[in-house]
């Protein structure tokens, strides 16, 4: 039963929660599931609440993330968030690429590249997010847009570089809606990334990345989609900000690991 990548269990708490707020759920998290090593879990607050959402999970095995950052390292960029700030709180990753970006920031393919490899630079491990619309999924475009989002943020990045790299796979129709990708179709696209990442890296890096599906996950359907061979975690929005909820996708992998 067990999966061939440590999974990893990434919250991803948007525009939600302030410092204190984000201290008191990191607290609850760690109580129920920060003290486990088999699985990577991953909290990701606002900027405002890095600092002490940082304190709490310096405390327990969680990690924390950020949900974006800018490429270049230091300058005139108003309103910005650079990498060494990040290491500096000692995030350990950072959520580039999200579809909720891409569609009100204006970020492209060329952008989430940067990032990414200013990320990997800076020894921060991009978590680059990729899905399709229901449009383009209904148009029989997934492969098309997948690929070129994959190969779009991955140029340039080397393969010693590549064991850091994690990607998402993030269904856009899936995302806050309680609609979630079957198994089955979410493992499709899943193989599909690895094959292109493979094409990329070779096959042994591109087995050693992990593939994560965002969208609707939660307790009752996590066990289901964390069973498939190339799905290796979750992003998760909505029940991340459940403790118990998210503790409880962390359970299912824990479950899937043994
Ligand atoms: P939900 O889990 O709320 O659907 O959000 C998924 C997501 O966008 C995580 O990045």
């Amino acid at each position: 039963m067990s999966h061939a990548r440590k999974y990893l269990i990434a919250g991803n708490w948007k525009m939600n929660l302030n410092s204190a707020e984000g201290a008191e759920l990191a607290q609850d998290v760690a109580s129920l599931v920060g003290q486990q090593t088999e699985v990577s879990v991953c909290l990701s607050p606002t900027y405002t609440a890095l600092e002490s959402v940082s304190k709490v999970v310096n405390k327990s095995n969680l990690l924390l993330g950020a949900q974006n950052m800018h490429q270049e390292a230091a300058g005139a960029y108003t309103g910005e968030i650079s990498a060494e700030m990040l290491r500096h709180l000692f995030a350990s990753f950072v959520i580039l690429g999200h579809s909720e970006r891409r569609e009100y920031c204006g970020e492209t393919d060329t952008i989430v590249n940067e990032k990414t490899l200013a990320a990997l630079a800076a020894n921060l491990k991009p978590i680059v997010c990729v899905g399709e619309t229901l449009e383009e999924r209904e148009a029989g475009r997934i492969s098309e847009v997948i690929k070129t989002q994959v190969q779009g943020a991955l140029v340039g990045v080397t393969t010693a570089q590549a064991e850091n790299l994690v990607i998402a796979y993030e269904p856009v129709w899936a995302i806050g809606t309680g609609k979630t990708a079957t198994p089955e179709m979410a493992e499709a696209v899943h193989a599909e990334i690895r094959s292109l990442l493979s094409g990329l890296f070779g096959a042994e890096a591109a087995d050693k990345i992990r593939i994560l599906y965002g969208g609707s996950m939660k307790p009752e359907n996590a066990d289901d989609l964390l069973a498939q061979p190339n799905i290796d975690g979750g992003l998760i929005g909505g029940a991340a900000l459940k403790a118990n909820a998210f503790a409880g996708i962390v359970e299912s992998a824990l479950k899937l690991s043994k």
